[in-house]
């Protein structure tokens, strides 16, 4: 079997930081999100890649390169335009060949990961099994109505919904797919949708199966969400001290500082993440924060928050919280009256002051 990565995209519901990066690189614990995708996939002993990119292709090809150090081999695919996931399944179609693939949306993923899905649908001659979560607010996905298993009627975004289980972002297909994203017209918002061409397939009578995932699945599509999977992804990591840590501070919890990190005269109650030579100087950081490498913390607090690199917090006098905090930002406290606020931020930011 092979994989489909989808990473392009537009990302406008995490602008401003997808104006200068690819949403599937923004870290959950330090580390993009769509490398747990990568891992995940080798993992159910698949190494042939196909990635799809757009915009940000030389950012993720930086990053992934040939996919050596995943133990993958990583072709890329370009998309010269998010027309749609299935749009991506279309122009993928030489690289996928005749073979079963698994397509998994380059900002998603789920705890038990898909090894065993994978494996039951290499073994069966299902031509489609999709993924599904139980939710409570099945309005705002796609959703699929089952009889004994077998996918009966797909909407996307119902008003009524027939269920409770959502389209999570990782779908199996054989080459029928393929058939079905040529037959599909553009949607009311001008994309090949991938429920579409599912929904082909289930009205032709072929037998799509469904599986309904347990623990969690995560959908970084938007702030609330990145903050939510870097809590989980940090609840399962253990504790690792890298760095130098001085007498006076208190370290509580699973605490993760990586290499070069110093931490003088603070308290770090975790579980959190310190990254590579970053500084934290009488400060607080709390539970479920992400701090990245070279960042400096001074004389601030921070909890349930990822800041990216080299980003440096200095004297803020009110707790940081629920906030993400992208590369290379400053934040200080002015030192001079009038005590005024003095704001450079990009299209679409979001400040919320005290
Ligand atoms: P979405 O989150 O549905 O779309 P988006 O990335 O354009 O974001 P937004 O809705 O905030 O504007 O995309 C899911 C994943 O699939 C994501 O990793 C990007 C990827 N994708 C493609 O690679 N090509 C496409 O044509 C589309 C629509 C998405």
């Amino acid at each position: 079997m092979k994989a489909l990565v989808l990473s392009g995209g537009k990302g406008t519901r995490l602008r401003p930081l997808t104006y200068s990066g690819a949403k599937q690189l923004v870290p959950l614990a330090n580390k993009p999100v769509l490398f747990y995708v990568l891992e995940d996939i080798v993992a159910a002993g698949i190494t042939d890649i196909g990635l799809v990119v757009g915009d940000t292709a030389d950012q993720i090809q930086e990053a992934v390169g040939s996919g050596e150090r995943f133990g993958a081999r990583v072709t890329y695919i370009r998309q010269d335009s998010p027309a749609g996931l299935a749009h991506a399944v279309k122009i993928a179609r030489e690289y996928l060949g005749p073979d079963r693939f698994v397509m998994y949306l380059g900002d998603n993923f789920i705890e038990a990961g898909i090894r065993e899905y994978v494996q039951d649908f290499a073994a069966s001659t299902a031509c489609a099994s999709i993924l599904l979560h139980d939710v409570p607010n099945p309005q705002q996905f796609g959703v699929a109505e089952l009889r004994e298993g077998r996918v009966v009627h797909l909407e996307e975004k119902p008003a009524q919904p027939r269920s409770r289980l959502a389209l999570v972002g990782i779908y199996l297909f054989d080459p029928t797919i393929h058939t079905a994203v040529e037959s599909i017209r553009p949607s009311g918002r001008g994309e090949l949708e991938i429920t579409d061409a599912i929904s082909w397939l289930v009205d032709r009578g072929h037998d799509v199966q469904a599986r309904v995932v347990e623990g969690w699945w995560i959908d970084t599509g938007k702030m609330e969400d990145m903050l939510d999977a870097n809590r989980l992804v940090l609840e399962r990591l253990g504790p690792a001290n890298e760095g130098s840590v001085s007498d006076d501070s208190v370290l509580q919890g699973t605490v993760i500082i990586r290499a070069g990190a110093t931490v003088t005269h603070s308290r770090l109650r975790g579980p959190l993440i310190i990254g590579e030579n970053a500084t934290i100087e009488e400060s607080y950081i709390g539970p479920f924060s992400a701090i990245g490498s070279g960042c400096t913390i001074r004389g601030s607090e921070i909890e349930h928050s990822i800041i990216m690199e080299n980003t440096v917090i200095e004297h803020v006098p009110h707790r940081i919280e629920d906030s993400l905090i992208g590369r290379d930002v400053e934040i200080r406290r002015g030192g001079v009256q009038p005590r005024t606020y003095r704001l450079m931020l990009g299209d679409h930011s979001r400040l919320e002051v005290l």
